[in-house]
């Protein structure tokens, strides 16, 4: 087994058997991403590319939480500011990664901690899964070609239900929903999703990589274009008094107050 250069102790990642596996390591913070852990995914992810041993990737995080999302002081005072932000390093990253991509989630996944496993290919969750995606809450928009991809996935009624109220859903509602492939005990996730990617990386990777290429192929075009309108969508709205107001509340833990917004 090997660590990867790039690693910080809120991104570990190692390779194993053809395996990457990158693991959210920031429990005090719930697992919230920072700009730093952004540009350490992203690394990863170019690792993993180049690395012809590198068959899969796993991505998990804690069987308590996935993650809390992007990091709220991080909104507040370091917003992306260029294409070459780490946030959209990332998501560019996930989003055209070309070999297998598995998720074991466990507990709250929030925001990008949900809208990325719309990226992944094999997702597998705790029963204690909770996935949100709380963007309008925030005074937000979706990202990460959610707004895309959910209406695709689940129809326009649930997509709409899951962005404009941004409400949990648990694992169960997610199985139903199709965004996730299997249901186990939080204790069992990571290990199943090991042995997942473990079958693929016993695969020829070039039939994998086609395979995934041809069946994402209908929406790569408009992807990369769907992700650049929300990120500007994103930007302007990280801007408006609705979103300081949700940020400001929620580090000074109180209710948001949204009647002058
Ligand atoms: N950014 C920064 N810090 C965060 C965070 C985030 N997204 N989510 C949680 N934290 C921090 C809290 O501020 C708290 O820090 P403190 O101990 O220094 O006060 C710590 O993590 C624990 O969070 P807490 O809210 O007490 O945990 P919980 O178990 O009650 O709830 C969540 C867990 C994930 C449901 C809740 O933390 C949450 O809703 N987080 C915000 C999610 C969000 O809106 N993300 C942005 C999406 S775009």
């Amino acid at each position: 087994m090997t660590s990867t250069p790039n690693a910080i102790p809120e991104i570990l990642t190692h390779v194993d058997a053809g395996v990457m596996t990158i693991t959210i390591n920031r429990l005090d913070k719930k697992n919230s991403i920072t700009s730093a852990m952004y540009g350490a995914m992203a690394d990863a992810l170019a690792a993993a590319h180049e690395d012809n041993s590198v068959r899969a990737v796993v991505i998990q995080g804690h069987e308590s939480i996935f993650s809390a999302g992007n990091d709220i002081s991080d909104f507040l005072n370091k917003p992306p500011s260029t294409r070459e932000a780490p946030v959209f390093r990332f998501m560019r990253g996930i989003s055209s990664f070309a070999k297998p991509v598995v998720a074991a989630v466990c507990g709250p996944a929030v925001g990008i901690g949900t809208t990325m496993l719309l990226h992944c290919d094999l997702v597998y969750a705790g029963d204690n899964a909770a996935f949100s995606m709380p963007f309008v809450n925030l005074g937000l928009c979706p990202e990460l070609a959610s707004s895309l991809l959910l209406p695709q996935l689940m129809g326009y009624p649930r997509a709409a239900e899951a962005l404009l109220l941004g409400e949990p859903f648990m694992a169960e509602t997610a199985l139903e929903l199709g965004l996730i492939n299997r249901i186990v005990p939080p204790t069992e996730v990571n290990a199943l999703a090991q042995r997942q990617a473990q079958k693929l990386a016993a695969k020829p990777l070039s039939a994998l990589i086609e395979t995934k290429r041809l069946m994402k192929k209908g929406n790569a075009s408009v992807l990369s274009e769907r992700i650049a309108e929300e990120n500007a969508s994103f930007g302007r709205l990280l801007q408006s008094p609705a979103s300081r107001e949700a940020f400001t509340a929620f580090i000074e833990k109180r209710k948001p107050d949204f009647s002058k917004c």
